[in-house]
């Protein structure tokens, strides 16, 4: 038995678990994956201060995103077919959120749905929504999150249209897997996979199988997700829907300070700094190495939160020292979510607990609002200097 200490770890057992389409969906960024890869390793280039002989006892990771409190400022991200991680991948990721104090939040794209999720959690969760041409079916989403409780609207800007991953293309990538040779050859290796998905509530899109006219099962998603995505998104829309929501809204996908400002105007109660996991524009700057500048514009002004490119408790204490008042994981907890379900989620938070408070208190500091960017040695070029 491996003993797990590192998501890394969890990553390994992940590959080996998981059907290839699935994992290669999660691993991968946009073309030549340079966003992806910055993502992760920009965070090695900022240090952290160790600071010695200051009292460490009684410390905590709790804090506030939005209002509401959380056991450590970091919320599972939407991800996409979550539930073909795992069987009931979504309901599994939700309940070990709630368990732990930290928020889950629901992806558009997800197998279980905003339903499913409800009724087997307590705590709310936050819904992300994709604006779809058929404003109708956007207000009826937006109706059933509001059913669910949902306590915030996670709006996602950067997706109106698909960033190339090669091998979701080359691997015919479908929920459920579509039965191709070398599919059956891989499904064959991934026995637990199979026998527990025999047995999961649903294995196509559970927001909108039955929700869409014309949509009966999954064959035709692809396809409907390309044209069904809007192009016409702008901020009037964002302003629209903000208020057709009527609750705490969450702008995300934003890495330029000019996007910043106009989501501040629209009023969002925060933005996540982010670039899609790597997965949209590739050549586009690293999230935390976009932070600063973002914060500079209206970090005073909106909370300010920061996905992509977390896999450690060291990487979540750069972004708050930095000045981030929230931060999420994506493939951090989907990689536990495929190794061992909701147990591999719940560890996967205990691993980032753990390394938060425990490099927090070697910085010499107890609770989340000491920290300050006076934690960090952040190189003088960080942000670059660019031209007019
Ligand atoms: C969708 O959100 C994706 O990144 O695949």
């Amino acid at each position: 038995m491996t003993v797990i200490t590192c998501i890394d770890d969890l990553k390994r057992i992940y590959e080996r678990r998981v059907p290839r389409m699935f994992f290669d969906y999660a691993e991968s960024g946009s073309w030549t994956e340079q966003t992806f890869r910055e993502n992760t390793s920009d965070f090695e280039d900022i240090y952290l201060r160790q600071r010695v002989a200051v009292d460490m006892s009684g410390r905590s990771t709790a804090s506030q995103m939005i209002g509401q409190d959380v056991a450590m400022p970091v919320a599972l991200a939407p991800v996409g077919l979550t539930g073909m991680q795992c069987a009931d991948g979504e309901i599994k990721a939700a309940r070990a959120a709630e368990k732990f104090g930290v928020p889950f939040t629901l992806s558009t794209m997800s197998i279980n749905s905003i339903e499913d999720v409800a009724e087997a959690t307590t705590a709310p969760f936050w819904f992300q929504l994709y604006t779809m041409r058929d404003t109708d079916y956007v207000s009826r989403l937006i109706q059933r999150a509001k059913d669910a409780k949902c306590s915030a609207l996670v709006i996602t800007l950067d997706l109106q249209i698909l960033g190339q991953r090669h091998k979701d293309l080359k691997n015919g990538l479908s929920a459920p897997p579509k039965l191709t040779p070398s599919t059956i050859a891989n499904l064959m290796t991934k026995w637990r996979w199979g026998i527990e998905m025999l047995g999961a509530k649903r294995r196509n899109f559970g927001n909108i199988v039955g929700h869409v006219d014309g949509i009966s099962d999954s064959k035709d998603l692809g396809a409907w997700t390309a044209e069904s995505f809007d192009p016409t998104l702008d901020w009037d829309k964002v302003a629209k829907i903000k208020e057709e929501w009527g609750g705490k809204v969450i702008l995300k996908g934003i890495l330029d300070a000019e996007d910043a400002k106009m989501a501040l105007k629209v009023g969002a109660d925060a933005i996540i700094v982010s670039n899609h996991g790597g997965r949209q524009l590739d050549g586009a700057m690293s999230s935390i190495r976009a932070l600063p500048s973002i914060l500079e514009a209206v970090g005073d002004q909106v909370e300010v939160h920061l996905d992509s490119g977390i896999r450690s408790g060291q990487d979540i204490l750069k972004a708050l020292a930095m000045g981030a008042s929230g931060t999420y994981i994506g493939r951090a907890f989907v990689y536990g979510l495929g190794a061992m379900g909701e147990a591999g989620v719940t560890k996967a938070l205990e691993v980032l607990h753990k390394e938060l408070d425990t490099s927090m208190a070697l910085c010499g500091r107890r609770r989340i609002d000491e920290l300050g960017r006076d934690v960090l040695l952040i190189p003088e070029d960080f942000e670059g200097r660019w031209q007019a």
